[in-house]
């Protein structure tokens, strides 16, 4: 008896563990799967919201990376045209300078050679229309001369060549004393300051060096010295006296027109 009871005693916690076992087990099937459908739904869910927006994000930066080298094209592009506009507008400009200069030595030599031309035709026909002074003035270098044989007091001859735009013969420059000494002038007025007291004569030459001398107040011209050319001296004499008088003046460009248009230039010369 007691062996069964015993077995009973022992059979009823083995039976009770099973059944306990078999409860759990039950249990825990039976309640897992109703929560981890959930989780599984929320986490695909989850994921999948998650990949659309890497894929939505993936999207977006290659749309701006596209954009952005496009405009970075576009940018060195601008930047290369700019820099081509800038080397061409620099070689244009090089150009057009070489090209006004090429005008500028061209006119000058078109001048030069004109002026050469005129001085030929003025050695075959004096008082050519090309020349550049008034009529009746000598044409040396670039200046133009009056040598006037009217007996004059010095004032009256500075006014004289001042009524021709002229002024009376300054020796500043060494193409004026050439053409002085080559005139062999005797009895001109020059256009010197007069002076208080009577000057020593000196030579012509040495007129050039001091020619800064200015023109002062002339109070009384009437109790001054004046200089007068004497072959190659310069003299003192009264203001007053009577001498010829020299004129000079710039002379004006050679008018190219004028000894282009010159009738048959070509068989003058
Ligand atoms: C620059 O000059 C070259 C040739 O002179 C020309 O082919 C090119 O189109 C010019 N560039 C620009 C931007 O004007
Ligand atoms: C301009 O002239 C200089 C020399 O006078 C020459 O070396 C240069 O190549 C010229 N440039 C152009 C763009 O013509
Ligand atoms: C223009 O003349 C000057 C001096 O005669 C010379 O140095 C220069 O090269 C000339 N320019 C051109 C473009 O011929
Ligand atoms: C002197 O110059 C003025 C103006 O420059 C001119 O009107 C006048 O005709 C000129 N006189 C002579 C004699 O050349």
């Amino acid at each position: 008896m007691s062996e069964d009871i015993t077995y009973a005693s022992l059979k009823l916690p083995e039976s009770r563990k099973t059944e306990n076992i078999q409860e759990l087990d039950r249990s825990g099937t039976k309640a897992l799967p109703a929560s981890s459908r959930i989780w599984r739904q929320t986490t695909l869910i989850l994921t999948l919201i998650c990949l659309l927006l890497l894929i939505g994000l993936g999207i977006l930066g290659s749309m701006l990376y596209t954009t952005w080298k496009i405009e970075t094209g576009k940018l060195n592009k601008l930047q290369n045209v700019k820099e081509e506009l800038q080397r061409n507008i620099s070689i244009q400009l090089i150009t057009n300078m070489n090209k006004s200069e090429n005008i500028r030595n061209l006119s000058i030599t078109l001048q030069n050679l004109a002026t050469k031309l005129c001085r030929e035709l003025n050695r075959e026909e004096p008082g050519h229309k090309c020349k550049p002074c008034p009529n009746g003035w000598m044409w040396y270098k670039n200046n133009c001369y009056l040598l006037s044989e009217m007996y004059q007091t010095w004032k009256e001859s500075e006014i004289s060549c001042s009524a021709q735009n002229a002024s009376l013969l300054k020796i500043k420059e060494s193409t004026t004393l050439e053409f002085v000494k080559s005139k062999n002038l005797y009895s001109y007025w020059l256009g010197l300051p007069p002076e208080k007291d009577r000057r020593n004569s000196e030579e012509v030459d040495k007129i050039i060096v001091s020619s800064a001398r200015i023109m002062r107040n002339v109070n009384d011209i009437n109790k001054m010295y004046c200089g007068y050319i004497y072959r190659s001296m310069v003299v003192y004499n009264h203001c007053t006296t009577k001498y010829y008088s020299a004129c000079e003046k710039k002379a004006n460009p050679v008018n190219v027109e004028s000894v282009v248009m010159s009738e048959d230039p070509v068989r003058r010369i």
